[in-house]
């Protein structure tokens, strides 16, 4: 047999071998690393001390500074004018920056389910009904949805 037929038989006999072999008990077995567990953003920034985490916060309770090892630069004013600036501010921005939030554009249904899971994923403190709805406002008042033909819009989902 010639070199070269030897080695097309070669292939072809692994080929055959790996095409057979379902139980994949000659392919080396790769271990996939499980994803880590989601945690809240890069414990550096994970604000251990904010008073607000967990539990139920009572009326009047929403910080009003932010946590001391907030990393971004952040400050009330980055988020627009109107009612409910402050306390979605220090809710909001004790974990992260406002460039996510303001990034957004949703309806009222969405943000309710965003802010809840804000609470169910990442842990945030829930303010008493008040709190949450001056909040959740806030948030659908001033990122609504974006409209058609401003950037915003999936052009795949037309
Ligand atoms: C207890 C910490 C915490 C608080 C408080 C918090 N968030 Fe988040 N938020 C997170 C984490 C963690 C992520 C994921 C960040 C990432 O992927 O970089 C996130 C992501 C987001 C995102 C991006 C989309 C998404 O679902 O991943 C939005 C929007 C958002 N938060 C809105 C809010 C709003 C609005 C508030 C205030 C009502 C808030 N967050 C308060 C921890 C928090």
């Amino acid at each position: 047999m010639k070199p070269i037929t030897a080695v097309s038989v070669s292939i072809l006999a692994l080929a055959v071998a790996l095409l057979v072999d379902r139980g994949a008990g000659l392919r080396p077995r790769v271990e996939i690393p499980q994803a880590a567990p989601a945690s809240p953003t890069p414990a550096s920034s994970a604000p251990q001390a904010a008073t607000t985490r967990g539990g139920t916060l009572a009326k009047g309770t929403i910080p009003r500074s932010l946590p001391p090892d907030a990393s971004h630069q952040d400050t009330v004013d980055t988020l627009p004018p109107g009612k409910g600036q402050e306390e979605t501010f220090y809710m909001c921005a004790a974990c992260h920056g406002t460039a996510l939030i303001k990034q957004q554009g949703m309806s009222r249904e969405l943000w309710e389910a965003s802010f809840q899971l804000m609470i169910d994923r990442h842990g945030m403190a829930k303010p008493d009904d008040a709190d949450r709805a001056l909040i959740i406002d806030y948030l659908a008042e001033n990122f609504p949805p974006r409209r058609k033909g401003r950037g915003g819009d999936n052009p795949f989902l037309k």
